[in-house]
């Protein structure tokens, strides 16, 4: 059996495999099979139907400096902002007024927002919108405030492992962060019962095969309920200014394997994805993706959390981004839908590895 046939058959990669698999993804006939075999898996376990998430930037204050992101904290050219739990919930409102059953909070590492105050603003979104989940990506913190936030009510965690590989880590942030760190959080938010997101960048400065191979073999072994991967784009006040993008195309491959690694993982076509080609997210669809995020931010906000250059929808009213991914999707050959969609089938129970 080939390793293809073994890949699909398997569902597994070891790292030699996965660089053997890159070697063949400039052939056509073997891409055809897996863009089969992912779109296969995706209608398995999710029909034709994308999930659509209500993402909510708060807060783009970071105490990190991550040398790709554009609200790092060396940054001093972007207003900084940072919405209140008032401004919050009328995004909720808003979002639950077009259908949303899925709010993403998502932030910089922002030390206002404590403890007690996330717990707090967690609580009253909870008591809103009870049918609601509620997602959280504000970054690394302790075990006691991941606890503190599930036993308020989150749902789910969306932490990017960035890269698996160390010495990859270490060229994109500096000495105060570190991937054993990062990997420890994801393991404490799964420990505790969250689903859990992880994923990286493709192409980002320095990224090679090896280190690709080494993001798949993590994903095998941590199983995140989602994964989100999108293309490197340089933010033009950033260490990486002058570096070159990420390649739509091979963003596209790796969906398609990841589905394959992780058959019924929550995948989305990401806003990076739609950024660096006008189609990009509707390709995403048909290469295994099953979910977008449209923005809740507020519209004055929405340049303010440019993680990148020229990110898309920094003007669109949600109303509008709802309507105009809702042709989107459906133009792709699936439907948006509007419901909590969680991870299928088993239950998540807590301390299940
Ligand atoms: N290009 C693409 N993606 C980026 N992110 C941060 N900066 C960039 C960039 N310049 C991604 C990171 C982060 C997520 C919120 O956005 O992977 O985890
Ligand atoms: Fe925002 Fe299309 S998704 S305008």
């Amino acid at each position: 059996m080939d390793i293809v046939d073994k890949f699909i058959t398997t569902h597994s990669l070891t790292k030699a495999e996965c660089i053997a698999l890159f070697q063949l993804f400039d052939d056509e006939n073997v891409m055809k099979k897996i863009r089969e075999e992912a779109v296969r898996l995706q209608k398995k376990y999710y029909g034709t139907k994308v999930y659509a998430r209500g993402l909510i930037e708060f807060t783009n204050y970071c105490k990190n400096n991550c040398y790709y992101c554009g609200i790092r904290r060396d940054n001093h050219h972007i207003k900084r902002y940072r919405l209140s739990e008032d401004d919050i919930l009328s995004c909720c409102e808003n979002g639950a007024r077009l259908g949303f059953h899925t709010f993403v909070l998502q932030g910089g590492e922002d030390p206002w927002y404590t403890k007690d105050r996330m717990s707090h603003l967690i609580r009253r979104i909870k008591k809103e919108y009870p049918d609601c989940a509620i997602t959280l990506s504000v970054g690394e913190k302790s075990q006691e405030e991941y606890l503190a936030w599930k036993e308020a009510g989150a749902d789910r965690y969306l932490l990017r492992h960035e890269t698996a590989d160390e010495s990859h880590y270490r060229s994109l942030h500096p000495e105060s962060m570190s991937l054993s760190n990062r990997k420890k959080c994801l393991y404490e938010l799964k420990e505790i019962g969250y689903q859990v997101g992880a994923g990286f960048m493709v192409g980002s400065p320095g990224q090679t095969w090896e280190s690709l191979a080494k993001d798949l073999v993590f994903l095998q072994k941590l199983k995140p309920q989602m994964v989100g991967i999108g293309p490197f784009i340089p933010h033009h006040d950033t260490v990486f200014a002058d570096k070159k993008a990420g390649s739509v195309d091979l963003t596209l491959k790796l969906l398609s394997v990841i589905r394959i690694l992780l058959p019924k993982v929550l995948l989305p076509a990401t806003t990076a994805l739609g950024t660096l080609d006008p189609l990009g997210r509707e390709k995403g669809f048909c290469a295994g993706a099953n979910v977008v995020m449209p923005n809740l931010s507020p519209v004055e906000n929405r340049k303010q959390y440019e993680l990148y250059d020229n990110k898309i929808c920094t003007g669109d009213e949600a109303a509008q981004c709802k309507n105009c991914l809702s042709r989107r999707v459906k133009n792709a050959g699936y439907e948006l839908v509007w419901e909590r969609g969680d991870y299928p089938e088993e239950k998540i129970t807590k301390g299940a590895k």
